[in-house]
């Protein structure tokens, strides 16, 4: 496979990277609900919706249940919202944690998604929206999931990804273009951040490829789903009993 993981400028480590991605974040999470609203037009909301639908069989008051890269804690309140679980929030960015916090009650930790202060084989459940594309080792990052889930227990990511629909492809490559890089802009006054997240995402791994580097790093059961054409996916795998 020739993307390792994301590369916000091609010279840079994977350290390098992980600091800009950390920093870039930490610039934006002051107005990244206004500009989620804005550019998905709201769509971003039921894509969280709908996943905490799907994971609702797999939530319970035992559950211990992680969502990573949780941001400003918009998926983790979809989910409490959907069943009551033990959940823990984790993000690297701190900015982005003061958010969460706003939003919710779980305990939170500030803590990289390749390197988890958490015991071996103790989650029930992992969920990631929109961060997993962000990690700049994909493989290790799948590596380190599977070993903090129980066996049996179940990974869920949520990200963007390639249209399978060459004319949506290209709808996205002009919203992105034209309506997401200045809009971004504007209002985060953050210009490479908005230039960085939709490059990121053409850089990412297809839906059948990623599915496939669950299967390879270990996850069984793995299968994926589009949402809207295929604009997300949801990728669902589990750590062997
Ligand atoms: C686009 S936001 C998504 C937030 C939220 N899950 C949502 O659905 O809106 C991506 C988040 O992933 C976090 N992130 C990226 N790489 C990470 C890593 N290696 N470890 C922990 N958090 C990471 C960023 O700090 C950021 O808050």
């Amino acid at each position: 496979m020739a993307v390792s993981g994301t590369k916000p400028k091609p010279e840079f480590t994977e350290a390098e990277s992980s600091a800009w991605v950390r920093d870039m974040f930490g610039r934006v999470a002051p107005r990244y609900d206004l500009l989620n609203r804005i550019l998905s037009m709201q769509i971003d909301r039921v894509w969280r919706w709908r996943t905490a639908r799907i994971l609702k069989p797999w939530l319970g008051p035992r559950a211990r249940v992680l969502d990573l890269c949780c941001g400003t804690g918009d998926l983790l309140v979809a989910l409490e919202a959907v069943a009551p679980a033990r959940y823990i929030g984790a993000d690297f960015c701190f900015p982005m944690l003061v958010r969460t916090n706003e939003k919710s009650s779980a305990p939170l930790m500030e803590a990289d998604g390749l390197h988890l202060p958490l015991q071996s084989n103790s989650l029930d459940l992992v969920t990631i929206g929109f961060g997993f594309r962000n990690f700049v080792n994909y493989r290790g990052g799948l590596e380190e999931l599977l070993r903090v889930l129980k066996p049996g227990g179940h990974l869920a990511i949520l990200e963007f990804t390639q249209p399978p629909n060459r004319l949506v492809r290209g709808f996205m490559g002009f919203w992105n273009r034209y309506v997401m890089d200045p809009i971004g802009r504007l209002v985060s006054g953050q210009g490479d951040a908005y230039q960085y997240l939709p490059e990121s995402v053409s850089r990412f791994p297809d839906a059948p490829l990623l599915a496939r580097m669950m299967g390879e790093q270990g996850f069984t059961q793995v299968s994926f789903r589009y949402f809207d054409a295929g604009i997300v996916a949801l990728h669902l795998g589990q750590k062997p009993l």
